[in-house]
């Protein structure tokens, strides 16, 4: 248990969970962030950018074993070619997991409409590949949105005197707790390559979920459902971004809001 377990995204939602569950059983963690954190017992900071390539090096020195949870809404599969340079470079690593998304391989990319709109699908499925094809041994976990996606969402809409939804969209969030839980274990097993989805307990219409946010932070807003044009946006009308056979996750959206009430009321 001396060398660290690298894992980049450790200061994201998906992050904030997954680190203190490793440092729990045990382990030591070195997180790649782009901006300087506070220490915390059992965690190591470095600083790194996935995007440009700078600190990877550095940040991969001496890990065996690296969860990559970095991500943002463009340009995960330069991440992910930075971070496989640095790894094959270093050819240390035993064990690379990854969280990727439920339908980065079943969202069809034929326009630059698709591209524009539900891109960031194309560019995990292109990350997977890059890992798959990496030499490295490793596990990839494709998850369901989470709970908090659907709250930043709402709540970058309600800046908007109406929200825009995507029109016939379903969801079915999934907690960050139950997946960070999901990818310890996997870390901590052997290589596995594609496991099985991890899913949301319940599928809900995409304005059923935002709706039920607005109202649970104690605000008023008309949701608007706007359609999305492209092959990519049927795809995901069609359930591509589901796993309706794979609803292993315990925690419901309204637990989730809940909690987020408490959370409100405590500070
Ligand atoms: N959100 C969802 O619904 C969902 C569903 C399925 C899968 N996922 C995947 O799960 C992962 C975590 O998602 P999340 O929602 O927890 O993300 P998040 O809260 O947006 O956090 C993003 C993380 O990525 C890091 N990051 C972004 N760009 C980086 C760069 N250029 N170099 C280094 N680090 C960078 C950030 O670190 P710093 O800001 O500290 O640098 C941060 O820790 C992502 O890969 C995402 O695609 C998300």
């Amino acid at each position: 248990m001396d060398q660290p377990i690298l894992v980049t995204g450790g200061t994201g939602n998906l992050g904030r969970a997954l680190v203190p569950l490793l440092v729990d059983a045990g382990h030591t963690v070195r997180v790649l962030s782009r901006s300087p954190q506070r220490p915390r017992d059992g965690v190591e900071y470095l600083i790194g950018d996935l995007e440009s390539g700078q600190g990877i090096d550095a940040a991969v020195s001496g890990v065996e074993t690296v969860i990559h949870g970095a991500g943002s809404a463009k340009g995960d599969s330069v991440k992910a070619g930075h971070l496989v340079d640095s790894l094959i470079r270093a050819g240390a690593v035993r064990h690379l997991v990854y969280i990727s998304v439920v339908g980065a391989d079943t969202t069809p990319f034929a326009s630059r409409i698709d591209r524009a709109t539900l891109g960031y699908f194309e560019e995990k499925r292109k990350s997977e590949l890059i890992i798959a094809s990496s030499g490295i041994p490793f596990t990839t976990l494709r998850a369901t949105q989470f709970h908090d996606f659907i709250a930043a969402f709402a709540e970058l809409g309600m800046k908007l005197p109406v929200i825009p939804t995507f029109a016939t969209f379903s969801y079915q969030p999934v907690d960050v707790r139950e997946v960070a839980e999901r990818l310890v274990e996997l870390s901590l097993g052997e290589a596995s390559g594609f496991v099985p989805a991890i899913g949301g307990p319940r599928i809900y219409p995409m304005e059923d979920l935002v709706r039920s946010y607005v109202r649970a932070t104690g605000h008023r807003r008309l949701i608007l459902p706007m359609h999305i044009p492209g092959k990519a946006a049927k795809a995901q009308r069609d359930g591509a971004n589901l796993a309706p056979d794979r609803t292993v996750g315990r925690r419901t959206f309204e637990e989730f809001l809940i909690e987020k009430q408490e959370g409100c009321l405590q500070s």
